[in-house]
């Protein structure tokens, strides 16, 4: 039987991106996955087909083009549906990414339901996107936002919840599934059990799970769910907010304007059906087929083989950087509980020297805080450099990285 790893190696002619050659002629090593994905040739050609066959505005003609491009569109809805186990696809929103969505929740069902007093509570490894919308929300209702902690193993502590729950105060919990920083996966189901006991409402971002694991949203039972579409194969601009109806049908509009409307008269607006009252104006059609081409694709590669690929590229990669001197590598090493994301820092070097060095040999990492400002002041640093794999990525592009830092580790006499 052919291992995850070989078997994926021939996905790799799909990414005309990965033939390129960067700085002094280098073979492009791609580890920047959490960042965003590069794309196949199936989801640049869907995009590519759209504009040459069918472009027109959705869901206000009869024409056969109209037809053909609300087809494209809402057949992506459908795709959705069943890549994260949604009954009800009018529950599923497009909207521009994970940022958009979890924005669209402060907005409209935050503005409703967080009260003076309220608490909202992020986590100490959240994106600033699951941590900024709630200050704006809670500075504006005179709420508050409070914190899980995480424990030196990069895993929340969840008596932190237990004791924020207690208070009676708390009306949403917000949580990533997996950290893009130190990808650690999150005990979801056990936080939205304890939050569902106290009868509190629970969001979590999928931006980092949705793109590398089987994720079943109706067996995780939370309220708001959310992705983007460019972690995952699929183009920029593009991402998904799901909602419980129930939920759905207390919330005010986002964004004015058409398409979210059944009447308008001069003093008052009666809104369209769901899912449209929430997808104000010409939406990112071209794009929502892209992502459709993106789902279609890793349902065919299977998202438990891609969990599985990238657990033994995350095995490799723990063990080899291991053994660089002078590197710290940050979060769990229980493979079971992170995904592939490893964040690390050499001792007085500073991580945007390490991603400079190591892109003279071609090799894309991120450096910097990672839109997680709150984890880098609990880690006690100013940043971290931080590889991260996806289904094109081989153990060979993992030895390149070694083979690189173990230059760095030289050039400072580490
Ligand atoms: N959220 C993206 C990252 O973690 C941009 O790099």
């Amino acid at each position: 039987m052919q291992s995850a790893q070989s078997s994926f190696e021939n996905l790799r002619k799909d990414f005309p991106i990965l033939e390129r050659k960067v700085r002094d002629n280098k073979p492009l090593v791609y580890l920047d996955n959490a960042s965003t994905t590069q794309k196949p040739n199936q989801v640049i050609d869907a995009i590519s087909d759209y504009y040459q066959n069918h472009n027109a505005n959705i869901h206000r003609a009869v024409y056969a083009l109209a037809e053909e491009a609300t087809e494209a569109f809402e057949s992506t809805r459908d795709k959705v549906a069943n890549f994260i186990n949604v009954k009800n696809r009018n529950e599923i929103i497009f909207v521009r990414g994970t940022t958009e969505a979890i924005n669209l929740v402060a907005y409209a069902w935050g503005r409703t339901h967080v009260n003076e007093g309220d608490v909202v509570v992020s986590t100490e490894y959240e994106h600033h996107s699951n941590i900024v919308p709630w200050q704006l929300l809670t500075q504006e209702k005179h709420a508050k936002i409070e914190y899980i902690g995480m424990d030196d193993n990069g895993e929340l502590i969840l008596d932190d919840l237990d004791k924020l729950l207690d208070t009676g105060k708390v009306k949403l919990v917000a949580f990533s599934l997996m950290s893009n920083v130190l990808g650690t996966i999150t005990d979801a189901e056990k936080i939205i059990a304890k939050c569902k006991a106290k009868g509190v409402l629970t969001l979590v971002d999928g931006a980092q799970a949705v793109p590398h694991m089987k994720v079943d949203v109706d067996k995780l039972g939370c309220d708001f769910f959310a992705f983007s579409g460019h972690k995952m194969l699929g183009p920029t601009g593009i991402g998904v907010l799901w909602v419980k109806k129930e939920i759905l049908e207390t919330m005010n509009p986002f964004h004015g304007g058409g398409d979210m409307i059944r009447e308008v008269h001069k003093y008052e607006t009666t809104w369209n059906d769901l899912p449209y009252k929430f997808e104000a104006g010409t939406p990112n059609i071209a794009d929502v087929v892209g992502l459709g081409a993106a789902i279609d694709y890793l349902t065919k590669l299977g998202m438990d083989n891609v969990r599985q690929h990238e657990i033994e590229l995350t095995k490799y990669a723990i063990e080899k950087l291991s053994q660089v001197k002078g590197l710290q590598i940050y979060g769990t090493k229980d493979i079971s509980k992170r995904g592939g994301v490893i964040s690390f820092n050499f001792a007085d070097v500073h991580p945007h020297d390490v991603a400079q060095i190591i892109d003279e040999e071609g090799i894309a990492v991120r450096s910097g805080h990672h839109c997680a400002q709150v984890l880098m002041e609990r880690l006690n640093v100013a940043a971290t450099s931080r590889a991260s794999f996806y289904i094109y990525n081989t153990k060979e592009d993992i030895d390149a990285l070694v083979n690189s830092l173990n230059k760095v580790a030289r050039l400072f006499k580490l």
